[in-house]
């Protein structure tokens, strides 16, 4: 076990490696990743150099979400395993070193779900029903739905069941959203984190966690957007409502009874830095994804504005930034820098807003690269999405019919949804499926491009320049450098289109510095010794364009 691991604040500075378990590798060949996979491939993130993995749901599911309908949050899905195999997994994980957060997934169940299904089966004002969010409509009949609530994945966020009652679902109908308010509810999910927290889990990422609590009036809409404007007076009905941090210091104390620390990591799309830090006070989370990072465009300016909203507001708090340039719900950063950064809307999360605009996908690996390397030299935690150590791009040509993203059903066929960032990885240049599945095995689950054979993890394993090494490097060296991690910045004066900043010496005595060149123009470099590069250099040693350095000095 590496030295920062160690430590019972392990959380305040680790770099976490995200796992989409049905797209990471499939040791069983059905064509979806499973936890045999997961298993296999530990030495690839020992080797890489994370701190911890975070697994996106691996519980039993019919999958009308990829796994985010949770059926069962005590058990293990078939497809993917048994909970024998999750706890060799986390064992083996401990003993490589490296922390084990998983997905639990709080706002909504899935229909499945035996306390939905008792609710479906009951009368309406029955006490099963008192644990969902049931409602009758309006409308002379019922026959409207109770308010003009959206789903987040197209249409109306109720579904009418044959008795006449309408359910909420702010995501998919499959996913029926649950009554915070309710005792038995609390006190269900209580016990499913004390159940993983006693397996030996280190923390878990908390699904859609600004949308547990609502407005329980149930208010229309009427227009209001999403995220509120700063000197908004009033609450959004189903966002970031004030009574769900009193879930989270119930949650924040059940962690707290545990040794070594255990960590909660919030999904929190709240697009205000406050309200964001809100959430980090010393009674509740420890930390939450900074989805400000990873929506800001590749200029300096707006990059800048970030990193000091960030800073400034988890100081107020206490708590560490973390940094984030991808997930499973987002475009891939090497497509989404691919595009002129200038045309990009703030809100473009999906790949299908700016997919019409022209690409160069070797700038945006090169920007993608100099991304990850400011982002690891910036204080706090950070999170690599599977693949991104790969330099994977958005996978943008799936056919409509393999699409399986609930959103590309619901949007009638107007957003093709996140499936470009979930295709399954390439492990081997050759081989049906680049590794992925033993040869011979059902295809994967979503079609891989054709041209990703140079991207697999073999065909840049040790070879110097490859963005696996790039990885690597920046990886041991965050672990090495005692100024890295936890801790502040200072920004350097530096030209016009750079970022420079210092982070103040460590234990080590070594003071370090990052520079990223964002402008069009190479700039020189201050003295100091190089430690590492996203890109070549110049001949006469200045940073060309979209090109991070660290160095020494
Ligand atoms: C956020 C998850 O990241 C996403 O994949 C999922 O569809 C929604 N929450 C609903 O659970």
């Amino acid at each position: 076990m590496n030295g920062r691991n160690a430590g019972d604040d392990w959380w305040r500075h680790a770099v976490v490696y995200q796992i989409y378990p049905r797209s990471f590798a499939d040791a069983n060949g059905d064509g979806v990743g499973d936890i045999a996979g997961i298993r296999s491939k530990l030495p690839h993130l020992s080797a890489l150099g994370v701190d911890a993995i975070w697994i996106s749901p691996w519980y039993p599911s019919p999958m009308a979400d990829a796994g985010y309908d949770v059926s069962d949050y005590r058990d293990i899905e078939p497809v993917f395993g048994t909970l024998a195999e999750a706890d060799a997994l986390i064992a083996e994980a401990h003993a490589a070193g490296i922390k084990v957060i998983i997905d639990i997934v709080p706002n909504h169940t899935s229909d499945q779900h035996a306390l939905f299904q008792a609710a479906l089966a009951a009368a309406p004002g029955s006490p099963e029903r008192e644990l969902y969010v049931f409602r009758e409509g309006r409308g002379s009949d019922g026959e409207l739905p109770p308010n003009d609530w959206q789903s987040n994945f197209g249409g109306p966020a109720w579904t009418r069941v044959p008795d006449g009652q309408w359910y909420l679902h702010l995501f998919a109908p499959a996913q029926p959203d649950v009554n915070w308010r309710h005792p038995a509810v609390r006190a269900e999910f209580e016990q499913t984190l004390r159940f993983w927290f006693d397996r030996g889990i280190d923390g878990f990422r908390i699904d859609v966690a600004h949308g547990l609590e609502k407005d329980w009036e149930l208010p229309d809409l009427n227009g209001l957007a999403f995220p509120l404007a700063d000197d908004a007076e009033h609450d959004h009905p189903h966002w970031d409502q004030p009574a769900v941090h009193e879930i989270f210091r119930e949650w924040r104390a059940v962690a707290d009874e545990y040794s070594p620390a255990r960590a909660f990591c919030g999904e929190i799309w709240v697009g205000r830095p406050q309200r964001l830090a809100a959430y980090l006070r010393p009674d509740e989370l420890h930390t939450a994804f900074n989805f400000d990072f990873l929506m800001a465009p590749w200029l300096p300016g707006q990059l800048r504005s970030v990193i000091d909203a960030t800073i400034a507001s988890h100081a107020a708090v206490g708590a560490p930034p973390t940094w984030v340039l991808g997930n499973h719900d987002v475009c891939r950063p090497v497509s989404r820098y691919a595009r002129d950064q200038r045309l990009l809307k703030p809100m473009d999360r999906h790949l299908f807003d700016f997919q019409d605009l022209p690409a160069d996908f070797d700038l945006g690996r090169r920007r993608a690269r100099a991304a990850a390397l400011l982002m690891l030299a910036l204080p706090g935690g950070a999170y690599v999405y599977q693949g991104e150590e790969l330099g994977l791009p958005e996978a943008e040509h799936i056919p409509a019919e393999a699409l399986q993203d609930p959103t590309w059903v619901q949007s009638g066929g107007t957003d093709k949804g996140r499936d470009g960032c979930r295709v399954p990885l390439p492990w081997t240049s050759q081989g049906d499926s680049y590794g992925f599945s033993p040869d011979g095995s059902a295809a994967p689950w979503l079609p891989q491009p054709d041209d990703w054979a140079p991207l697999a993890a073999d065909a840049q394993d040790g070879v110097p320049g490859s963005t696996l090494e790039l990885y690597k490097a920046a990886l041991q060296q965050r672990r090495e450098l005692s100024a890295l991690g936890d801790g502040t910045l200072e920004w350097l004066t530096s030209p016009a289109g750079t970022l420079a900043f210092a982070r103040p010496a460590g234990a080590d005595g070594a003071r370090f510095q990052c520079w990223t060149n964002l402008g069009s123009a190479p700039v020189a470099l201050p003295e100091g010794e190089l430690l590492l590069a996203s890109g070549e250099l110049d001949a006469d040693g200045s940073l060309p364009s979209d090109t991070t350095v660290w160095l020494r000095g």
